[in-house]
């Protein structure tokens, strides 16, 4: 059972809380995870009573759980919710929030300190929640969770961090990334160094190409505050999709300690080629959705979504070449992309090996062979699949594709998502699934350039259709012409 605790969310009404936290929060407490003595604390401008809120987080969770919902764990769950009102901004909430934290019976001691805002709020809520001595240890543990982006560029980042650690030590400070808490990602490690099989073929020698490709047919959805001006670089390349990136192409840890992993993925991130500002548009693409069709639905494009500036050159599609100069990945291209309202929900990564050396069937009716794959396809459903050649049966001397799925592929989708272990590692202390900040800094010098450069080229972005794959243009950035993208396991 996990230590009680006070979970003080910022931002509880916006679109994290309520997409993601809230039903991890459920989920937990449905498991029987969350210590019986646990609080759940909301701060925001809203002027809610306890009871107030509790109907707000009713009706989220149905609307999120649809069919899901067990009245005794929602009653569990919704008596340990508390309101405050307050603004981000302004110290007076901070003060009412001390006192009632002081104050009240039955709020544990130890503070998890969840930041659900947007970034600009870090800064002011951390001096505010120092102000109030909430960063202080005496009596039980304060701890902070930072979402991603951590910072808006290499620069602000390390401000971020300079400012953070004026009141918090490293040891209290959680950046996170919820995909490392999802358990597809996870598998990533299991699968690469519980198998000693795929070993001696994962390098430069057999491996044609990585693609990491992240899609989703929802667009922007009500965060147009937040999204627009961000974009999918930062939102998703810089964190999610490298922290992938670098779970496929580290080196096996000594050891699975926080520490030893995340000093891995660390070097993989440093050993990452500069990309030269005159060489960004060989390296980097990127694109806006315009208006478009899904079945029968039509679809606006992004700057006809609310919120969002009219003449907006914000990027909703990114895709990226890298390369990894060391001795295993040397001149291996890693293809990373996502986008909003594309095609379908899914991610996947996708490793392209080379042919074989010699051409062995020319002379047969064996036109040419298809390359083997693996494929890991992360969501919406787990799955593993080998493409493999064989011979066709029959009298001909004819090759086709097979596919070997693990039996997993045939699960349904999980219900849990990545905030609810990573929520139970906060209140553990555990930092492994969390970055540390040498990860984001190298993180944000491989992007850096990018931004740099896209923001200055202000007049113009490739359109592509609300519903489509993203522009054909995209595919300039393969080496070699038969380079392609997989948008799921079957295309
Ligand atoms: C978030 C991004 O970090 O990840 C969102 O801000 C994105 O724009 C989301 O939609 C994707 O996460 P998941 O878990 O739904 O794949």
């Amino acid at each position: 059972m996990s230590d009680p605790c006070t979970l003080l969310i910022f931002g509880s009404t916006g679109n994290l809380a309520s997409h993601k936290l809230l039903p991890a929060l459920y989920h937990i407490d449905a498991a029987e995870r969350l210590n019986p003595a646990s609080r759940i604390l909301g701060f925001g401008r809203r002027a809610w009573s306890d009871d107030e809120w509790r109907d707000q987080v009713r009706s989220t969770l149905a609307e999120r759980l649809p069919g899901r919902l067990d009245e005794g764990v929602l009653a569990r769950l919704l008596a340990r919710l508390a309101f405050v009102e307050g603004d981000l901004e302004q110290p007076e909430g901070y003060r009412r929030l001390a006192e009632r934290l002081r104050a009240e019976e039955g709020l544990p001691e130890n503070l998890m300190s969840y930041l659900a805002v947007a970034p600009r709020h870090y800064g002011p809520i951390v001096d505010q929640l120092a102000a109030h001595g909430l960063h202080a240890q005496d009596v039980g543990w304060s701890r902070l969770v930072v979402e991603k982006p951590f910072g808006f560029d290499l620069e602000s980042a390390s401000l971020l961090d300079q400012r953070l650690h004026r009141w918090f030590t490293e040891d209290q400070i959680f950046r996170i990334d919820h995909y490392l808490g999802k358990s597809t990602v996870q598998n990533i490690l299991v699968f690469r160094f519980a198998n000693l099989l795929l070993e001696p073929l994962w390098n430069r020698n057999y491996i044609d190409h990585v693609q990491i490709s992240h899609a989703e047919s929802r667009g922007i959805e009500e965060r147009a505050g937040f999204y627009d001006g961000v974009g999918a670089l930062r939102d998703m390349i810089q964190s999610h999709l490298l922290q992938m990136l670098t779970l496929v192409a580290m080196e096996p840890p000594p050891s699975l300690d926080a520490e030893a992993l995340r000093d891995e993925k660390v070097k993989v991130l440093r050993s990452i080629r500069p990309i030269p500002r005159e060489a960004v548009h060989a390296h980097a693409f990127r694109a806006q959705y315009g208006p478009g069709r899904v079945d029968d639905t039509k679809l606006s494009g992004y700057r006809g979504e609310s919120g969002v500036a009219h003449d907006s050159t914000t990027e909703t599609y990114a895709a990226l070449k890298l390369y990894i100069d060391n001795w295993r990945w040397r001149n291996v291209p890693f293809y990373l992309r996502t986008g909003k309202r594309l095609g379908r929900t899914n991610s996947l990564i996708a490793i392209r090996f080379k042919h074989p050396p010699q051409q062995l069937f020319q002379s047969t009716a064996i036109e040419q062979l298809k390359p083997n794959w693996l494929l890991l396809n992360i969501q919406p459903n787990e799955c593993m699949r080998l493409e493999i050649q064989v011979k066709e049966p029959g009298l001909e001397m004819r090759a086709q594709t097979e596919r070997l799925d693990a039996s997993s592929c045939m699960l349904p989708p999980e219900q849990i998502d990545a905030y609810e272990a990573l929520i139970l590692d906060v209140i553990a202390g555990e930092h492994t699934h969390f970055l540390r900040y040498d990860e984001v800094d190298w993180a944000w010098r491989v992007v850096d350039p990018i931004l740099k450069l896209w923001a200055t080229e202000r007049d113009f972005i490739p359109p592509y259709p609300a519903g489509s794959w993203g522009p054909p243009e995209a595919n300039r950035l393969f080496d070699r012409e038969d380079q392609d993208w997989r948008n799921g396991l079957d295309q």
